[in-house]
């Protein structure tokens, strides 16, 4: 694991948003380095402004674990009637899989329920004593455990001290407040945000999966080129290694 960064292990946020994800690994002692593809000023650590999906091979290995959050309007519910109208949306989350499993990384993987992960762990915020449901997936290939909280959002309604963070039935304080967000963001951004406790809890056992992984052997790895092929083809990689 490297030692950068006030011997703190280097965490990779790809999809990076104004931070959501990114506070939580930091609050659980990551340095974080955020990609977003446009401009964050709201994000609180180093910002690379480029494509996540671009990234320079030997880059993305610098890092100790890395976390992705593609774009969820592919398979959400509130894009629904709007994909029904024809309206595509990107489509990036087998993409990233497959990127992250060809660095041999220890990764999380976050998206909305609907989108194609697998052997995922749903996180909400009841779990969190949050004030927002906002069931999130989250895949990796290092064991998560479940909050000792269960979720119990089926007892409780918007409205019970709950908020929705999209749509205008609840102002932008509001959602931060139920978020546990606490910094400057746009609405924009928080909609598209996870709640900085989900990330701050596997943080943590993303942090003892790297520690307690074997130390990646190159050779193992596909070359940059084989990596090429995949991203172009990330289904291949997926049959390959029985992930899919
Ligand atoms: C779901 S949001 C991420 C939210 C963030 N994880 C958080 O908790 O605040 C997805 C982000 O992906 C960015 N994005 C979309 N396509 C991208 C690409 N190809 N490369 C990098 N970022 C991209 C969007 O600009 C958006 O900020």
């Amino acid at each position: 694991m490297s030692t950068q960064g006030a011997n703190k292990p280097r965490l990779l946020d790809l999809f990076c948003g104004a931070g959501g994800a990114g506070v939580g690994y930091a609050r659980a002692g990551w340095d974080v380095t955020g990609v977003d593809v446009i401009d964050q000023p709201d994000y609180p650590f180093t910002f690379w402004r480029g494509d996540a999906l671009a990234l320079d091979y030997e880059k993305l290995l610098s890092f100790d674990a890395i976390h992705a959050s593609p774009p969820c309007q592919a398979y959400c519910t509130i894009t629904s009637s709007a994909r029904k109208r024809g309206i595509v949306y990107p489509d990036l989350y087998l993409k990233t899989k497959a990127m992250l499993v060809a660095s041999g990384l220890p990764y999380i993987i976050e998206n909305v329920p609907g989108s194609p992960s697998r052997n995922a762990i749903k996180l909400c915020g009841t779990m969190f004593g949050l004030g927002v449901f906002r069931h999130r997936l989250f895949e990796s290939n290092v064991r998560l455990q479940l909050p000792a909280t269960a979720c119990t959002c089926y007892k409780n309604r918007i409205g019970d001290g709950f908020v929705t963070v999209a749509g205008s039935k609840s102002t932008k304080a509001d959602g931060a407040q139920g978020m546990g967000i606490d910094w400057h963001i746009t609405k924009a951004q928080l909609v598209e945000a996870i709640p900085p406790a989900y990330t701050e809890f596997l943080g943590c056992q993303l942090m003892s999966g790297a520690a307690n992984a074997p130390a990646a052997n190159q050779d193992e790895r596909p070359s940059l080129k084989e990596t090429t092929r995949i991203y172009r083809d990330p289904r291949s990689l997926l049959m390959q290694t029985s992930l899919w």
